[in-house]
């Protein structure tokens, strides 16, 4: 169990190929030549409702009571032995896809959880249309300030600004890209 070696991709972007996607793929890319298995989520893909601090995790046998498409995230989080959360910067924040996912993380630190997750691993990975570094510093407090109440050890990040349109990572943004294949290439 200690030396599984699986990554889960949180995609948090509507848009498919997207900058962030691109983060991810390079992530991927350096992991896999480490030898993890690489899994992909499109979180927009899927219906995710919001956390409705109904404190029944659990009561049902499952980590949450909602009937929606957690139950398809839940088995990839606790597979996982690595987990990038991967976000284009909305308003300052995580995207509207992603956010949900970090609600409901709270089932597995509820009193009785059936289930924990302890020892997670997590990485950020972030593009926005600012220039400048700091736009990313309250998805950064938020990122850290949450992986540290789950007991997760931070792996790393790479937040790309200057990244406003589809393809900006591919034609200013490489030395992101090379970044994020670092990151990966370091687990
Ligand atoms: C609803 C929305 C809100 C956004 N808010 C910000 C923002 O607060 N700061 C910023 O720098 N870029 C912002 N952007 C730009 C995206 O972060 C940027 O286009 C990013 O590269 C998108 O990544 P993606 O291609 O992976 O979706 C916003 C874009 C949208 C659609």
């Amino acid at each position: 169990m200690e030396n599984k070696k699986v990554l889960t991709l949180l995609l948090g972007s509507p848009r498919i190929g997207g900058n962030t996607e691109n983060l991810a793929d390079a992530l991927a890319e350096g992991a896999s030549e480490k030898g993890y298995e690489i899994k992909k989520v499109h979180l927009a893909a899927l219906t995710l409702k919001g956390c409705t601090d109904c404190r029944k995790c659990w009561s049902t046998g499952k980590p949450c009571i909602l009937n929606d498409d957690m139950d398809q995230v839940y088995p990839e989080i606790e597979d996982a032995s690595v987990i990038a959360f991967v976000s284009p910067l909305y308003f300052y924040s995580w995207s509207s896809q992603i956010k949900p996912v970090w609600d409901r993380l709270i089932p597995y630190y509820m009193p009785g959880a059936l289930r924990t997750t302890p020892s997670k691993k997590a990485i950020l990975l972030a593009a926005a249309g600012d220039k400048e570094d700091f736009a990313f510093d309250g998805l950064r407090a938020s990122f850290k300030l949450t992986a540290n109440f789950l007991g997760w050890k931070i792996l790393g990040e790479v937040c790309a600004p200057d990244l406003y349109f589809k393809g900006d990572i591919e034609t200013k943004g490489t030395k992101w890209i090379e970044e994020a294949k670092k990151l990966g290439l370091s687990l």
